[in-house]
């Protein structure tokens, strides 16, 4: 696969790039497809469609299948974010996030001195956030679904009681994880067992709580016996979260971000997430640069784009928040006269440290607890949507009555100014925990119109790398030509601004590319580092079939017809 993109890369020099025709080399469908981290989530979707129904309704059914066929991620105890472009053209978004319970406070993760108390925000129960899956997927299903929800719940529910069969890299996650959720949950709970390859789980539970939302409804899981069994089982954990913070919960529609890149329109999320505003201001950033002619992934295409990446966060950590209660200067922020200001002291000599940007000094990981799907159906509708626990199985609190994980996202807000959260990242008084108020994500489910046509639905999971994942996977594809499935493919780096560290995927960078970066002084992370991003992709082929971008480094899947 290496040896493939080099020689793409090197066709791509001079090339007017974004013409030439490329080889798909992912699945390719003709009418729909849906890509998701699990086979049997994918199929539920396809499936679906199949019966006549559209890729809100598939939306609805992938969603809700990965909560039983991928619990690392998927969930009813999480939330999320979907962007839509429906096949006349019009565009729109769904934030579906957790929110803060009326009961928490500013310094709620703080000691008396005033210090974050280390696993405070994502180890207890005071790191749940109130869920907004189930009031997500209910209110696309009212504004945009078609088939009853009967109907799409029906291969769900039969999944959960079928069972789902466990995957090598599944195995590996469970061992990962297993001290913790045992601690957590005691040792007769459904996720103490210790599975392995090949077993199969069932989920009884689950399927009873999904046969009762199936018959009653959203208002089963915020009002009904759901919310009250869901609500006793937080409060016996030491949770805050009151049935008057379920029941208050509304999942709400956004104006989605759009912006240009060359002629490309993006249309991505807006805040509470930060990915569609880090995402415009790179890619508005890097557009006066000529990308492709330097070459894919090359000392000086990484420079560029890095010193964007830096810019971007560091803004993302200042400026970003929910925006129901702060105010965020988007416009000022995505202004081409902010933004080529912003570059106006990058040098291709030597790189600009991030402490001449902003002061901080911070740790990071990554991981890819989260997931994304994209779906576009028969009619041409896309959806793009990225939902999550936060951390791998959220907090690892199981509520085995109701059969489900619940999240740790209160971790997303900024604890203390200046202390980075799970990801490294850092924030400031806009992200500070508020009751009701929305922790801010890095969550980018993003599609891209081409000519004013659909040409992408993208998204990835990744904490922090999620932007720079998106990023690079458009780029990939419409810089340096790369079909969609070696986009996905193609080795990946990132930036943050704090720590200022590039971080490589492993062994897949070549050394003489690290010592050019490190020559101009540029920080590389030397540690031993783990994949970036898993991304789910669609792209729609001048030939109008679709190609499917299915993440290798997970189990996921690309199902078409
Ligand atoms: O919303 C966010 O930005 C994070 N809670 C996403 C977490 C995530 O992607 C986990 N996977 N690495």
């Amino acid at each position: 696969m290496k040896k493939i993109i080099i020689l793409l890369s090197v066709f791509s020099i001079g090339c007017k790039t974004q013409n030439v025709i490329v080889k798909p080399t992912g699945l390719v469908a003709d009418k729909a497809m849906v890509v998701s981290a699990r086979e049997e989530a994918s199929k539920i979707g396809v499936e679906i469609m199949k019966k006549g129904g559209n890729a809100f309704d598939a939306m609805v059914g992938t969603e809700l299948a990965l909560a039983v066929a991928y619990p690392f991620a998927g969930n009813l105890g999480g939330g999320g974010f979907m962007v839509y472009r429906k096949a006349n053209g019009e565009v729109g978004s769904l934030d579906y996030r957790e929110k803060a319970p009326l009961a928490a406070t500013k310094n709620m993760f703080l000691d008396e001195k005033g210090n974050v108390i280390k696993g405070k925000s994502t180890g207890t129960a005071l790191a749940i956030g109130v869920p907004g899956t189930i009031a997500g997927v209910f209110e696309v299903h009212k504004k945009l679904g078609s088939l009853p929800i009967e109907e799409i719940l029906k291969p769900v529910i039969a999944l959960a009681e079928r069972g789902v069969i466990v995957t090598k890299k599944q195995e590996l996650r469970f061992n990962d994880y297993k001290v913790e959720i045992l601690k957590k949950n005691g040792p007769n709970s459904l996720f103490s067992t210790v599975f392995k390859e090949n077993d199969f789980i069932k989920y009884p539970a689950l399927a009873t709580t999904l046969k009762r939302i199936s018959k009653n409804g959203r208002d089963e899981f915020y009002k009904g016996e759901t919310a009250k069994i869901l609500v006793k089982y937080l409060q016996e954990k030491g949770a805050i979260i009151t049935l008057e913070d379920l029941a208050k919960y509304e999942a709400k529609w956004r104006t989605p971000l759009t912006f240009d890149y060359k002629d490309l329109k993006i249309i991505s999320m807006s805040p509470p997430s930060s990915g569609g505003i880090c995402l415009a201001e790179i890619f508005k950033m890097i557009e006066p640069y000529n990308l492709a002619k330097m070459g894919h992934n090359s000392s000086e295409a990484i420079q560029v784009i890095v010193e964007a990446e830096r810019r971007a966060y560091a803004d993302r950590s200042y400026f970003l928040g929910d925006p129901d209660f702060v105010k965020i200067p988007l416009k000022e922020l995505m202004s081409n006269d902010y933004l080529k200001q912003r570059m106006s002291n990058f040098s291709f000599d030597k790189a600009t440290l991030s402490s001449d940007i902003k002061q901080g000094k911070v740790n990071y990981n990554e991981s890819m607890e989260t997931t994304h799907y994209s779906i576009v159906d028969p009619f041409g509708n896309a959806v793009s949507a990225t939902t999550t626990l936060n951390d791998g199985y959220g907090s690892k609190y199981y509520c085995d009555e109701l059969g489900f994980f619940l999240n740790n996202e209160m971790d997303d807000f900024s604890a203390k100014p200046g202390e980075p959260n799970m990801f490294g990242l850092v924030g400031n008084e806009a992200n500070s925990i508020a009751p009701q108020k929305r922790m801010l994500s890095s969550m980018t489910p993003t599609i891209v119109e081409k000519n004013g046509k659909l040409f992408m639905a993208v998204g990835s999971p990744g904490g922090s790398t999620i932007i720079t994942s998106v990023l690079q996977t458009i780029l990939n594809v419409y810089e340096y030509s790369l079909s969609m499935q070696q986009a996905v493919n193609a080795p990946r780096f990132h930036h943050q601004w704090l720590p200022d560290l590039i971080t490589f995927e492993p062994n897949t960078f070549d050394t003489k590319t690290f010592e050019t970066l490190k020559s101009k002084g540029y920080l590389i992370n030397e540690k031993t580092t783990p994949v970036i991003g898993k991304v789910d992709a669609i792209l729609a082929l001048p030939n109008k079939t679709l190609e499917g971008g299915a993440d290798f480094r997970g189990d996921d899947k690309a199902v078409g017809f």
